[in-house]
């Protein structure tokens, strides 16, 4: 059950000890390695690392990976206050209006794009341009929900293979409702809130299966509402369990409780957390798919992983010393064995952590670094270093969300 005021366990509480003693290390190389590649990455938009290990860029406009670069930056900044983190986290942000103001290409990652950045900034600064930015980005993604279908839809004509994807919704939306959150603590107007629940009672209803894996892709009727099919992109098919949409599900439902604290979102949280878990290979990085046939040479996913830690750490601040133990402790195993086995600790890559796989079923990006993976393990590692401190760890768990 959930108790009225969630703590987390540290190492001197609970059964068993959660040994997060190897985080210093790791943040102290963390933080070494981030003074280096920011200087070379600057404020431009990485995306994944080539076959030299060097990121490739995207514009600012592209998708929905352009907040991760400068949102990992205000995360070590927090801590460091090393300026030139700030500001280049800054300069990202600024270049970001490009897409804010030329509107017609936003899409449902506006929550990715700008909780991490200005959302994030205003928490930290209570810069009003920021929060503005914010307030924008949540009424855009507002705007996208179809209320015959009550779904968020994800893109607009052009942004995917797709004759009409306006009745395309995915899994991944579920990352992006505290923007929506936000806007209503933040005006007072519960309107956001709304879209959110509802949105989210319906990824559970054709979303979350039965055993608690999840769909990709949901294609609705745009003017019915009604289900047209299940369609899967990054996962081997429509019947598999990609790993990463595993893991926005196990964060996206640990977030959704957290803001609305409706018990029926716990229960999945906890349900989907453990279906990931129980699906981790005795290394605890997960491999890209779970319902791929998998030996040595199967592809893992890092950036699974780190979400889906991330997404623990949420969902243990939310229950009892008790119940929280096994969350903290499969996200601590996670983070550490990436940390130790995917770690890229030398100048020979722009990445912090390897092994990361974009599209597997076009055979791009394996065994790559992936911006988001790079910020989820800094989010990550931020959460699970400070569980000896309590009044911190809440708010550092989860930064902007
Ligand atoms: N949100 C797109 C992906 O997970 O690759």
């Amino acid at each position: 059950m959930p108790k009225a005021q969630p703590s987390f366990t540290s190492k001197s509480k609970g059964t068993r000890m959660i040994d997060n003693s190897w985080t210093d290390d790791a943040w102290t190389a963390l933080v070494e390695k981030v003074k280096d590649t920011s200087q070379v990455i600057g404020d431009k938009f990485p995306a994944m690392t080539d076959e030299n290990g060097r990121y490739s860029y995207t514009d600012n406009t592209w998708r929905w990976v352009t907040g991760f670069w400068p949102g990992l930056l205000w995360l070590l900044y927090e801590d460091t206050k090393h300026a030139p983190f700030a500001d280049i986290a800054l300069s990202c942000e600024m270049q970001m209006d490009a897409a804010l103001n030329e509107y017609v290409n936003l899409h449902h990652d506006v929550g990715f794009m700008w909780q991490l950045t200005s959302i994030k900034r205003f928490s930290l600064t209570g810069d009003m341009d920021a929060r503005r930015r914010g307030l924008i980005a949540a009424s855009h993604l507002s705007s996208r929900f179809n209320i015959v279908g009550g779904f968020l839809s994800a893109w607009n004509k052009n942004d995917v293979n797709d004759s009409d994807p306006r009745g395309l919704s995915i899994i991944d939306s579920m990352m992006n409702l505290p923007l929506l959150y936000w806007a209503s603590e933040e005006t007072g107007d519960p309107r956001f809130r709304h879209v959110a629940i509802a949105h989210t009672e319906t990824v559970i209803k054709h979303f979350i299966r039965a055993d608690y894996s999840v769909n990709h892709m949901v294609e609705f009727d745009p003017f019915t509402g009604e289900v047209i099919r299940v369609r899967s992109g990054q996962g081997q098919s429509t019947t598999s369990a990609w790993s990463r949409g595993t893991s926005w599900a196990v964060h996206g439902m640990a977030l959704a409780y957290k803001h609305t604290k409706e018990p029926r979102y716990l229960e999945i949280a906890k349900q989907v957390a453990d279906f990931f878990i129980s699906e981790l290979p005795e290394d605890n990085v997960p491999h890209w798919d779970f319902r791929v046939p998998r030996d040595a040479s199967t592809p893992r996913d890092t950036s699974a992983g780190m979400c889906a830690a991330c997404g623990l750490l949420v969902l243990a601040s939310e229950l009892d010393d008790q119940e929280a133990e096994k969350y903290l402790l499969a996200a601590n195993a996670i983070v550490k064995s990436t940390y130790e086995k995917y770690g890229n600790w030398s100048n020979d890559s722009d990445g912090i952590i390897h092994g990361g796989t974009f599209n597997h079923p076009q055979g791009l990006g394996i065994d790559v670094s992936l911006i988001y993976g790079d910020y989820y393990y800094v989010e990550a590692l931020s959460g699970l270093r400070r569980l000896e401190m309590p009044d911190r760890a809440r708010k550092a768990v989860s930064p902007a969300m």
